[in-house]
């Protein structure tokens, strides 16, 4: 069988995304009661950073050593993919030495190059383009609350052109939930993501005003205004977008029992206030928590 990536959640079905989301559910419950098993027992998996990494770096090293395997942190100064050595040729070789590689780089070809040169399979832990592995841990999130997405309003504020936005309109793209965008005018999702998602049905609306997409909402999503690499618009950004900030405001016009989630890193008073990240609709922690289970699943799926 050919090996399969983890680079895009528009690479997914619905029962693969489901049976993913499920699969981090119960191991999350099997790790906490202590009877996880360890399917990566022996193997290896290796971590490209271009850019800096919490979360991910933290919860992929934790995760390969909970499933009973380990992990090695690469960075570009060792690595020099495309300026050392050429990218077919650090495919092939890293997948001499390693069961699985995540890269978290900037252009999305990257990781898509090296995937396509290794033998081992790729996951996508962040490119400019794409964060699948942090929508599928806030799917997870979202369906531990409140049982299913199924249905439900999911909303985006902010960088309507960044990772998260897309990687939220691939997953619209493949589960039933509706989602609803509140971006400026010139921050508008990759026309390319979109068109895919609508082909496949997906139910989305991009608004340049927040209220109207606030109203009825299930959730309340929001990330940072500049991106890494983007340090230098950050000032720029923060003025066009403040009209997208969470805040009380956007919550009351939401149903009452809105979860607000937020990848982390987070700028308290900027995309999100600092009553409404602490206050008690946010369940970002929890969403931090489950990278580590939605990670595992990921691992366990690729190496079966
Ligand atoms: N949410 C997320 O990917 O965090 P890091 O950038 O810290 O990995
Ligand atoms: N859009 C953010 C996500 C961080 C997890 C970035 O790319 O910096």
């Amino acid at each position: 069988m050919a090996k399969r990536d983890f680079l895009s959640l528009a690479d997914l079905s619905r029962d693969e995304f489901e049976m993913l989301v499920k699969r981090a559910i119960e191991g999350k419950k099997e790790w906490k009661e202590g009877r996880a098993k360890t399917p990566m027992k022996g193997k290896v998996l290796g971590l490209i950073f271009h850019k800096p990494s919490l979360r991910t770096r933290v919860s992929f090293e934790v995760g390969a050593r909970q499933l009973g395997g380990s992990a090695i942190y690469l960075t570009d100064k060792e690595l020099g993919i495309g300026s050392r050595e050429a990218v077919e040729d650090v495919g092939e070789v890293l997948s001499r030495y390693l069961d699985v590689i995540m890269i978290r780089t900037f252009d999305h070809k990257i990781a898509v190059d090296l995937a396509a040169n290794a033998k081992a399979p790729v996951i996508n832990g962040l490119t400019d383009l794409f964060h699948p592995c942090q929508v599928l841990a806030d799917v997870q999130t979202i369906v531990e609350h409140r049982d299913t997405i199924e249905g439900k309003v999911v909303t985006f504020y902010g960088d309507g052109s960044n990772n998260m936005a897309h990687s939220w309109i691939n997953a619209a793209a493949v589960l039933p939930f509706e989602l609803r965008i509140a971006t400026p005018s010139n921050y508008l999702p990759d026309a390319a993501v979109m068109s895919h998602a609508k082909k496949c049905g997906a139910k989305i609306v991009v608004s340049h005003d927040a209220k109207e997409v606030s109203r009825g909402a299930d959730v309340l999503y929001t990330d940072v205004w500049a991106s890494m690499g983007q340090e230098s618009e950050r000032d720029a950004r923060i003025r066009e977008m403040m009209p997208y900030q969470i805040n009380a405001e956007a919550l009351a016009l939401a149903k009452k029992d809105a979860l607000v989630l937020h990848c982390l890193p987070a700028h308290r008073g900027e995309e999100v206030t600092a009553d409404v990240i602490d206050g008690p609709h946010s369940v970002i922690y929890d969403e931090a928590e489950n990278r580590l289970h939605a990670q595992k699943a990921i691992i366990e799926w690729l190496l079966a």
